[in-house]
């Protein structure tokens, strides 16, 4: 017995989804759309700065909601948007991001785990929930408790969101994943065809269901491959203002904003003489007398040790390079060419300082990662502020 044609699933209503691997394209611009009805005030601002350690990662719901628009003027108001959130929506904090995105039209979102889904059910989330990982052993009363909608690429699974739904007597929705080429979750594309040749929407259509939603694009989808739209898109990353080691090498823009910002302030500052080392391992020698000053911050809230002797950081409109080791909780960098630096000057490790700018993409690069890893291992130590 099959999934797909068994009679048992009369309580579940079928939807299709499934990951492709698309190739890249080239961009295009679109205008931001600005809203500053969120924006924190500066005398709130200064208070969270002053009440803890001075680390923290400022999220702007302006660019997030500039970020949706641009998404939704590309696909056209035809089509809907399911907004991925999951993974603390790539570190940027699920539930004030999926606030401001049902505020500007959201259809659906997108989470990984039920675990998630239900963190925004609590916060008050009424937008249906997908959740792309589906559902472990025994979640299935909870997804159906709480009105999240899984993925489906296992007979099993199917039986037991059933049991779930007749016992709380209701109809639940599911949607079945097809893998199209990822190799990761989903009903492998030519199983299905093994049954019906032809495509997976006519095989479904000729067993009666009539999936609502089809939808197979993520970021690069959105921009790359129109043909795979579906009636619905799942961008993550674009909608964070994450692109440039995501979307195609672009030769114009696409108009997208970053979210995330993470800043620190100077604790210390102190002069190295020529020729000392500095940091675990002594991997830092000073060249000349050294101005180093020691930042709060470190791999354990997410900056990478990667970065080591490698990044830049922005100090008073000038970048200054990162020296030594960065550890777990601080992290050294030479302001000997920073103009009048002093203790507690703002320092920007991610964003951007007037015509200064540290991309996450940039720190992705040189740790030999994704920007996505960067802005999801901000870790919860580091508090955000959304502004
Ligand atoms: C199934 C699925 N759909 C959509 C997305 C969103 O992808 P992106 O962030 O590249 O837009 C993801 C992210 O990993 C995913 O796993």
């Amino acid at each position: 017995m099959s999934a797909l044609d068994s009679n048992f699933l009369t309580l579940l209503r079928v939807h299709l989804v499934s990951v492709l691997k698309l190739p890249k394209r080239i961009i295009r611009p679109n205008k931001t759309n600005r809203r500053s009805d969120q924006r924190m005030s500066s005398a709130k601002l200064d208070q969270f700065q002053t009440s803890g350690r001075p680390t923290w990662a400022e999220i702007d719901l302006e660019n997030l909601g500039a970020n949706f628009n641009v998404i939704k003027k590309r696909i056209g108001a035809e089509r809907r948007i399911m907004s991925v959130v999951k993974a603390n929506a790539y570190g940027h904090g699920a539930v004030g991001c999926a606030r401001r995105l049902a505020h500007e039209g959201t259809h659906w979102f997108g989470v990984a785990l039920p675990e998630e889904g239900i963190e925004l059910r609590d916060s008050g989330i009424a937008q249906p929930i997908l959740s792309l990982g589906g559902f472990w052993d025994t979640q299935a009363s909870a997804c159906i408790q709480h009105q999240l909608t899984p993925v489906v690429y296992r007979l099993d699974m199917v039986q037991a969101l059933n049991q779930a739904a007749l016992e709380a007597g209701v109809v639940a929705d599911v949607h079945v994943k097809i893998d199209t080429g990822m190799g990761r979750l989903g009903i492998r594309f030519d199983q299905l065809s093994e049954f019906v040749d032809g495509e997976a929407v006519k095989f479904f259509r000729e067993r009666g269901y009539r999936p609502t939603h089809l939808h197979l694009a993520n970021s690069p989808g959105v921009w790359g491959h129109s043909e795979g739209w579906g009636n619905m898109v799942r961008p993550g990353g674009a909608l964070y203002g994450l692109w440039r080691d995501i979307l195609p090498p672009a030769a114009e823009k696409p108009g997208l904003a970053p979210v995330m910002s993470l800043y620190s302030r100077i604790t210390l500052l102190k002069w190295v003489p020529q020729g000392e080392t500095i940091g675990y391992g002594c991997t830092f020698e000073a060249s000349r007398k050294s101005l180093i000053a020691t930042l709060p911050v470190g791999y354990d809230d997410g900056y990478m040790r990667g970065l080591s002797n490698r990044a830049h950081v922005i100090v008073r409109g000038t970048y200054a390079p990162v020296v030594g080791r960065v550890s777990m909780d601080f992290v050294l960098i030479d302001v000997t060419n920073v103009e009048a630096a002093e203790v507690g000057d703002k320092v920007t490790l991610i964003g951007q300082e007037g015509e200064l700018k540290i991309p996450a993409e940039d720190l992705a690069k040189i740790a030999g990662t994704l920007s996505y890893e960067v802005t999801c291992g901000i870790s919860e130590r580091v508090p955000r502020l959304y502004v």
